[in-house]
C-alpha cells in the first residue's frame, strides 16, 4: 500500500500516524490562564528534545473550527507549563481531562486528580503523577495555523519531581512507575513487557 497524503482526506492521515507512530508517551501537561483558570490536558505528540537544557517538546493540533487548545493558549500567554507522566492507576482520569470542556472549566476538578503547587512555576502539578516535570516556555513553533494543522511547544525543564521510590542513581524504576503509553483509537499500551539490548562498540558487530 502507498499512501500519498495529499490524496487523502486530512482525518484519515491523522488515523494513519497515531496508528503508526506508536507507543506514544503522553504529556499530562497543566498550565493555568491570565485569570488563574487552571487546566489539565493529555498530549502524545511528546518527545524529549535534548538534557543541556534539558528540553521536552509537545505538539497541540488546531481544532476544526480553527481555535487552538486552551493549554496552547495558557502557555503562550503566561510562558510556564507542567508536564506531569501517567501510570496506569490514574489512566482512566486522565482520558477524563481530554473531554473538550471550555476555557473555564478546572479539568483538576472534573476528574477528581489532585493539584499541589510546583515549585517556581504557577501551573500546578498533578500529585498522582510519579514524575512531574517543571517547565518554562522556550518557543513556540507553528506548523501550520489551519484546521487539522499544528503547533510545537519546547519547554526547558526547570525542575524534576520523582517519587523517591523510583530513583536509583539517576535510573527510574519502571516496574514502580508502570508509565502508558498512546497506540491509535482508543487502545493504550502498559510499560510492563520489555527487553534489553547492549549497545555495542562498531568492532564488536559481527555480520549475519
Ligand atoms: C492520550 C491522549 C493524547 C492526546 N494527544 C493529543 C496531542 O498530541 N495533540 C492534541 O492536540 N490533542 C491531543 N489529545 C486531545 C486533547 O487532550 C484534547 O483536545 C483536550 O481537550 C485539550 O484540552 P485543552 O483545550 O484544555 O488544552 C489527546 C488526548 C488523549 C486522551
Amino acid at each position: 500500500m502507498i499512501i500519498d497524503p495529499k490524496d487523502h482526506d486530512d482525518y484519515n492521515i491523522y488515523k494513519l500516524m497515531i496508528g503508526s507512530i506508536v507507543p506514544r508517551p503522553i504529556a499530562f501537561v497543566s498550565s493555568i490562564s491570565v485569570d488563574g483558570i487552571r487546566n489539565l490536558a493529555p498530549f502524545s505528540f511528546f518527545n524529549g528534545v535534548c538534557s543541556n537544557p534539558p528540553t521536552i517538546l509537545f505538539c497541540t493540533v488546531v481544532r476544526k473550527d480553527g481555535k487552538h487548545k486552551d493549554t496552547l493558549n495558557n502557555v503562550a500567554a503566561t510562558k510556564e507549563f507542567v508536564v506531569n507522566i501517567v501510570s496506569e492507576d490514574f489512566a482512566e482520569q486522565m482520558n477524563i481531562t481530554s473531554g473538550d470542556f471550555p476555557p473555564n472549566v478546572d479539568e483538576f476538578e472534573v476528574s477528581g486528580l489532585t493539584p499541589i503547587p510546583s515549585d517556581l512555576v504557577k501551573p500546578s502539578r498533578v500529585k498522582e503523577s510519579r514524575i512531574s516535570l517543571e517547565c518554562k516556555l522556550q518557543q513556540i513553533v507553528t506548523v501550520n495555523d489551519l484546521p487539522g494543522g499544528g503547533v510545537v511547544v519546547f519547554g526547558e525543564i526547570l525542575r524534576f519531581h520523582i517519587a523517591d521510590e523510583l530513583f536509583d542513581n539517576y535510573r527510574i524504576d519502571q516496574d514502580k512507575l508502570r508509565a502508558i503509553g498512546r497506540m491509535g483509537g482508543p487502545t493504550y499500551t502498559r510499560t510492563r513487557d520489555r527487553f534489553d539490548l547492549i549497545r555495542l562498540k562498531a568492532g564488536e558487530i559481527k555480520s549475519p
